[in-house]
């Protein structure tokens, strides 16, 4: 594997630890209108349909400026019509967060929300569909990286392909580690961005949209900045963004996608992520630990762990600790558990997962924590 720097580990859910030769690669200065950018973002666009499983026929890919977030924003406020009618299916806070932009756009909503360690139901998906015919777009995240939950997108897919409504994924922490069909999975439109599990630096998201409906989007945008379809007729036309593009991520970009491949594409990212995980889940059982979701819906991708029950355990100084011995863990995002969380993602591999082990139980250790942990986490 190409070796990560100097720097601390990052066992977060982004940003990540990055190879030193993804880094170098924004050792330059490319002018956005350089022949040879124009023709990195063109590889970028198709080599990001090639993660999708699908062709320049049918779908389009379009980078945007900005993190996650304003993908997720541009894609909401530019492809869902005046009329339209958005179902948020949700399990955590970046579903929460959708919501939230929608309401702020002022796009008519309707909700289904479910426990942060819950699937969401399928049958009320397909009741809801049925019962309001005003719901024109569906939205769900595909990993909820606040507990690391892998919801089921095919099934959800197929239910919005029966009832003719489009689909919207957020596969913000999951696009390039798990395998996806846009076409198969009935996605319409896809958000992920450059610095999660393709591993590149962070400055800019992308949308990968089906060119059907897509097409038919001009005129919705609700602001100049996050248009969809103003970014892409300026991608098509001319190869250029229409504003200032992060000319040194998309080179970082790039070399992501090259070590991608190198790896064996998705399905040999996906191997390593899974490897850091069991590596990861079998240790921190072993020492008590105990995880926020069953293992049967928990992803490999993101892991939260419940507090232990311990007078001594303080998740700061725990934090702190791990920290001053180069490891960086992540606090919790649940909202009714005390919880942390660890990343699987991002340049790492088990060698890195076993470090961050060791350090866990010296860590342990100097806080007075015997292990294993005996009481069961308090709920
Ligand atoms: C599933 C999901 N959606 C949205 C976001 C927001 O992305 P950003 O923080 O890059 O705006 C994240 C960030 O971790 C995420 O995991």
């Amino acid at each position: 594997m190409t070796k990560p720097s100097a720097d601390k580990i990052l066992f977060t859910p982004g940003p990540l630890t990055t190879s030193l030769s993804v880094k170098e690669a924004m050792l330059r200065d490319l002018g956005s209108r350089d022949f040879e950018f124009i023709q990195t973002v063109r590889d970028i666009r198709a080599q990001l349909l090639s993660i999708g499983e699908v062709s320049e026929e049918t779908y389009t890919a379009i980078p945007m400026q900005g993190s996650g977030t304003f993908g997720l924003e541009a894609v909401l406020s530019s492809c869902i019509p005046p009329d339209g009618k958005l179902l948020v299916v949700i399990n955590g806070a970046y579903g929460k967060r959708i919501e939230k932009i929608a309401s702020v756009l002022k796009i008519d909503i309707a909700v289904l929300e479910y426990p942060e360690n819950e699937l969401p139901s399928l049958e009320e998906i397909d009741k809801t569909l049925a019962s309001d015919p005003a719901i024109t777009h569906v939205e769900m995240v595909s990993c909820e990286t606040t507990t690391g939950i892998f919801n089921p997108v095919r099934e959800v897919g197929e239910i919005c392909a029966k009832h003719d409504r489009l689909f919207f994924v957020d596969a913000m922490s999951s696009f390039g580690a798990v395998p996806l069909n846009l076409a198969e999975c009935h996605v319409d439109y896809l958000v992920s961005s450059a610095n999660k599990c393709i591993e590149g630096v962070p400055g800019f998201s992308f949308a990968i949209a089906r060119k059907e409906p897509f097409l038919k989007t001009e005129g919705f945008a609700r602001s100049l900045s996050f248009d969809l379809y103003g970014q892409w007729k300026g991608l098509e036309s001319n190869g250029q963004f229409r504003f200032t593009p992060p000319t040194h991520t998309l080179l970082a970009f790039r070399q992501a996608l090259r070590e991608l491949d190198e790896e064996g594409g998705v399905t040999g990212r996906a191997a390593r992520y899974k490897a850091n995980y069991e590596t990861l889940v079998s240790a921190m059982r072993e020492m008590g630990f105990e995880e926020y979701l069953q293992p049967e819906i928990q992803g490999y991708i993101i892991t939260s762990f419940r507090y232990p029950n311990h007078p001594q355990f303080d998740f700061e100084e725990f934090y702190r600790r791990l920290n001053e011995r180069d490891q960086v863990i992540y606090p919790g995002k649940v909202s009714n558990a005390d919880c942390f969380r660890i990343g699987n993602i991002g340049r790492i591999d088990t060698s890195h997962v076993k470090t961050l082990i060791g350090a866990i139980r010296e860590v342990m250790t100097e806080m007075k924590i015997d292990l294993p942990l005996t009481a069961a986490p308090s709920r």
